[in-house]
């Protein structure tokens, strides 16, 4: 029984060290939540080109895949698992159709999660622009 306060004292370190995440991005003003993402308006596809899990994992995967298949050998359509026919395009396709929030979408998650880059916006633009063939 006279170990009682030590065995209190014990517990009270347990639960705050256990508990240090926590608090730590509390007072530090950071935070666990996911990105605060702005998702496509409702009136835009419902639709994206592949299903959402697929998407959140391997979107670069997917634009690099249409990049090579584009460039190198001159394949522009891209048919969904929908069976909807898409321009593989990142501008006039997923910027234009869907996102064309990319500040709030790509942008926000891209600095939650720090991907440094990426460095596409050196040569594709993010704009709405109406040129028939802009990359
Ligand atoms: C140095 C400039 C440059 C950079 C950087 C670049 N691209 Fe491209 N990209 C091009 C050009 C030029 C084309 C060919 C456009 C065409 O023929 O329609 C192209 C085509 C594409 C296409 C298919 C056509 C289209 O309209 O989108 C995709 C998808 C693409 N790039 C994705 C990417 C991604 C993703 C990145 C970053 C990881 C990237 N590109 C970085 C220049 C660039
Ligand atoms: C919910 C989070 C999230 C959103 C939204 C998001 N991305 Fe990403 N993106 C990531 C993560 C995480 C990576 C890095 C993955 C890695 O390093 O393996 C990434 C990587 C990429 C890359 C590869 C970069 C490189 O240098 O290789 C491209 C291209 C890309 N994203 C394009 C986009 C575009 C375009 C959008 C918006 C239409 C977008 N992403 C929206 C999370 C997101």
């Amino acid at each position: 029984m006279r170990d009682r306060p030590q065995i209190f004292a014990g517990l009270l370190i347990f639960v705050g060290l256990f508990t240090f995440p926590l608090w730590y991005g509390h007072a530090g003003k950071t935070s666990l939540a996911a990105p605060d993402i702005k998702l496509p308006a409702q009136d835009k596809a419902k639709q994206c080109v592949a299903p959402l899990n697929y998407m959140r994992n391997s979107h670069m995967q997917l634009l690099v895949n249409w990049r090579e298949e584009v460039v190198r050998q001159d394949q522009r359509q891209f048919t969904a698992y929908t069976g909807k026919v898409y321009d593989k395009s990142l501008t006039r396709t997923c910027l234009t159709q869907c996102h064309t929030n990319k500040a709030e979408f790509c942008d926000r998650c891209h600095r939650y999660a720090g991907v440094s880059g990426p460095y596409c916006w050196d040569c594709h633009i993010d704009t709405k622009l109406t040129a028939r063939s802009t990359p």
